[in-house]
């Protein structure tokens, strides 16, 4: 079986968030499996020298975009066994940021059709093309509407994953036509709510809609979570599942983590109270192996549930001996309610604004517990990353962080959960979770998290379930 994974972003070469992390991870589960799984992403001018220093060119073509014909260069790179198409176009794709340019729509609609008019010029004919969220929306679009029938494309099938519902490419109707080449015919595969939205066509012409976790397949059927497509996911709900991500366990070890101060593993876990030490030193908080430290690694946005953590912290570090180490960048309101806060408890918050890899490794490894309480959440890697370091979870009941972290109240969890969107409910987990800290076997649930599988195992089977399933419709 042959699957062509398509994104806008995948590691090593780039990430803005979580999709490219899985774009990183998943195929190569897939080719570890015996599944032909090659990925195509733009080829972005910030990818670094050295990555691009290992791309081969391979041929250019000419790709329609409307009425205007563009140049395509097709690059292929290998990377832990996984072959990469990396399309270029300077006009697209030389800017300064991948996403949130003035021209999206064309950028991508570019990028969504030569996924399709490469497959003539690479020996790699998909019998599946696994499309991801709103940038490679169009493919199934484009595949269903002007490819199906062509010669050398036939019976492909698609399937579009849904990482984040919140951004669905919506455009008025006027770029139909003009700039997505789409013909009037075919308008009604794309109209919602009166204007273009990429997203739910992909819904609509996709084979098979993911998302996720099975949780966030529920939940998006909801008006709550479903940012305005709850009406065409409800009709489409035959197609829906929701198969949860995995994590890169061997990128995040702390066995083998360059970035910490001391490795550590399930078997030999006592190194990591050196890390905990690191971390007090460097946020410039009190040195205590006593005290516990929650840490946060966060995009500090509404969706992450920081109005919840708004509303308690002031009271919960008044009376509460604990440590806050809180690492993510965003929107003003959060960042100078922490910088407040910090400045207020300086011996009992550590602040970095900013988007620091190296230093959220430390956090990961260095706090004992990890707060993440998130009003929705399609997947999160972050608190399965946490679990990987052996730092107990604090979450909310929702999507991906509902599938993989139960309450150690019945005796078996892997973190502590709360089910409302709640402050006084986070808080009362926040303090089960500092009471068995303070006064239980916390060794025991450091172990457990050490020893929790977030690999891609189990999820890259069912992908692969799927696309056979797929292939016998
Ligand atoms: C998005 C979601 C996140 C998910 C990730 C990868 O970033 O917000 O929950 O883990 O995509 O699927």
């Amino acid at each position: 079986m042959k699957v062509l994974y398509a994104a806008s972003e995948a590691l090593p070469f780039m990430a803005s968030g979580g999709l490219g992390d899985v774009a990183g991870s998943l195929p190569q589960a897939l080719r570890k499996r015996l599944i032909g799984c090659r990925v195509v992403m733009p080829l972005y001018d910030t990818i670094r020298q050295e990555l691009k220093d290992t791309m081969k060119f391979i041929t250019h073509i000419c790709v329609p975009v409307a009425w205007r014909r563009q140049y395509c260069g097709i690059f292929e790179a290998k990377y832990n066994g996984v072959i990469y198409y990396l399309l270029d176009n300077q006009y697209y794709f030389k800017r300064d940021t991948i996403n949130g340019q003035y021209d999206d729509a064309e950028r991508f609609a570019f990028f969504s059709r030569a996924i399709l008019e490469i497959i003539p010029h690479i020996d790699f004919k998909p019998d599946i093309i696994h499309c991801n969220d709103w940038q490679t929306a169009l493919t199934p679009v484009y595949y269903s509407a002007m490819y199906a029938n062509s010669p050398g494309y036939e019976n492909i099938k698609t399937v579009f994953t849904i990482h984040n519902i919140q951004y669905q490419g919506i455009y008025g109707k006027e770029v139909l036509e003009d700039v997505l080449g789409i013909p009037q015919e075919h308008a009604s595969l794309l109209e919602y709510d009166g204007c273009v939205n990429f997203m739910k066509g992909a819904i609509e012409c996709a084979n098979k809609v993911t998302t996720v976790s099975q949780s966030y397949a529920d939940e998006i059927l909801d008006p709550w979570y479903s940012h305005g497509l709850d009406g065409i996911l409800n009709e489409r709900r035959y197609k829906l599942s929701g198969i949860l991500n995995g994590i890169d366990v061997l990128g995040y070890d702390p066995e083998t983590d360059k970035s910490i101060r001391a490795n550590y593993s399930a078997e030999n876990p006592a190194d990591k109270k050196l890390n905990k030490e690191d971390l007090q030193q460097i946020m410039g908080l009190p040195v205590r192996a006593d005290v516990p430290v929650i840490g946060m690694v966060s995009r500090l946005v509404a969706h992450k549930g920081l109005d919840l953590v708004k509303g308690i912290l002031d009271e919960l570090l008044a009376t509460s001996e604990m440590q806050l180490v809180v690492l993510g960048s965003g929107d003003y309101e959060y960042e100078s309610f922490f910088r407040e806060i910090a400045a207020k408890y300086p011996d009992k918050v550590g602040l970095r604004i900013g988007f620091i890899p190296d230093l959220a490794r430390k956090i990961y490894a260095g706090a004992d517990m990890f707060l993440m309480p998130s009003k929705s959440e399609p997947c999160g890697l972050s608190h399965m990353v946490a679990l990987r370091y052996g730092t107990v979870p604090i979450v909310r009941e929702t999507g991906g962080l509902r599938d993989s972290i139960s309450d150690c109240g019945d005796g078996e969890g892997n973190g502590f959960t709360f089910k409302s969107y709640n402050a006084h409910d986070m808080l009362d987990a926040i303090r089960r979770a500092l009471t068995v800290y303070y006064n239980y076997d916390w060794a025991a649930l450091t172990q457990r998290a050490l020893e929790c599988d977030y690999s891609w195992g189990r999820s890259a089977n069912t992908y692969i379930r799927l696309y056979k399933a797929m292939l016998k419709e």
